[in-house]
C-alpha cells in the first residue's frame, strides 16, 4: 500500500495535523513521504492545508509548479468540493486526480492524502471522495476529534470504509481543543476504547491538545511508531 488516505470524522477535526505530523514522522525515519490534497476550497493563493503540512515537515512553501500534483483543484469558495468547483463553472475529474496521484506514487514511498472534510464528501454529483479513495488502492486511516458525540461518527466512518474495501490502518482520537468544564472526567478517554472495542479495529494514538501544532512532533512520536509497526511504505 503505497497511498493513505487520511480522512476525518468532519470537517475541522485535525486532518490536516494529524496528516503533516505523519508525514514529518515518516521523513524522519527516512520514509520518502508526500502529501497530497485533492481538492482544497476556501483556497486564496497557497492551498493552506499543503502549507501546514510543509512547514511541520520542515519544508518551505510549495513551488507553483507542484500544485497541479500536490493540489490539483483549488476553490475560493468555503464549501464542499462539488459546490465550490460548480461556482467556478469547474467539475472535478476523477481522472485528474488519479493521474496527479501516480505521479507522486512513482516518485515517493508513500502519498498522504488529506481528505476535504469527512470520508463521503461529494467531488461531484456522481463521484464520492471515498469512492475514489477506493479506486485508487488507499489504505484509510480516520482522524477522530475527540469529543461527545464522536463514537457514532467514527463507527459510521469505518463502517462507510470497510464497506468499499478498503484497508482500514486505524483511528487517530484527537483533540484540538481543550476539554470545557462540562467533559465528564474519563469520557475522552472512554470514547477511544469504546470505539477500538466495537469497531472492532486498532486506535492507533491519541494527540492531545498541543498549544503550538509545530511543537507535536514528539507528542505524535507514538502514534507514528505504532502506525508503521502495522504498515511498512513503499
Ligand atoms: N491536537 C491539536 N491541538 C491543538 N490544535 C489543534 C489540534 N488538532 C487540530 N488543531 C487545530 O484545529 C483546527 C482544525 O484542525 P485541522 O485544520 O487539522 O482540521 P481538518 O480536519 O484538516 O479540517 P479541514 O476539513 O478544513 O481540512 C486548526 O486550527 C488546527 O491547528
Ligand atoms: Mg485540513
Amino acid at each position: 500500500m503505497r497511498g493513505v488516505f487520511v480522512t476525518g470524522t468532519d470537517t475541522g477535526v485535525g486532518k490536516t495535523v494529524v496528516c503533516g505530523l505523519l508525514a514529518a514522522f515518516l521523513r524522519s525515519q527516512g520514509v520518502r513521504a508526500v502529501t497530497q490534497k485533492w481538492v482544497e476550497t476556501g483556497c486564496a493563493g497557497e492551498p493552506s492545508d499543503l502549507s501546514v503540512h510543509r512547514r511541520l515537515m520542515g519544508l518551505p512553501p510549495a513551488p507553483p509548479s507542484s500544485l497541479p500534483d500536490l493540489c490539483p483543484y483549488r476553490f475560493s469558495l468555503p464549501a464542499s468540493p462539488h459546490l465550490a468547483a460548480a461556482r467556478e463553472g469547474k467539475s472535478i475529474e476523477a481522472s485528474v486526480i488519479e493521474a496527479a496521484y501516480g505521479r507522486l506514487a512513482a516518485s515517493h514511498d508513500v502519498v498522504l492524502v488529506e481528505g476535504a472534510g469527512g470520508f463521503l464528501v461529494p467531488l461531484s454529483e456522481d463521484l464520492l471522495a471515498g469512492d475514489l479513495a477506493a479506486r485508487l488502492g488507499l489504505g484509510a486511516l480516520v482522524v477522530v476529534r475527540n469529543r461527545l458525540g464522536c463514537i457514532n461518527h467514527a463507527l459510521l466512518t469505518v463502517e462507510a470504509v470497510r464497506l468499499r474495501g478498503i484497508p482500514l490502518l486505524g483511528l487517530v482520537f484527537n483533540r484540538p481543543s481543550e476539554p470545557d468544564g462540562g467533559t465528564p472526567a474519563g469520557m475522552l478517554e472512554d470514547n477511544a476504547r469504546a470505539v477500538g472495542e466495537v469497531a472492532r479495529a486498532p486506535v492507533l494514538g491519541e494527540v492531545p491538545f498541543l498549544p503550538g501544532i509545530e511543537g507535536g512532533r514528539e507528542a505524535f512520536a507514538p502514534t507514528g511508531r505504532a502506525i508503521l509497526s502495522r504498515w511498512r511504505p513503499g
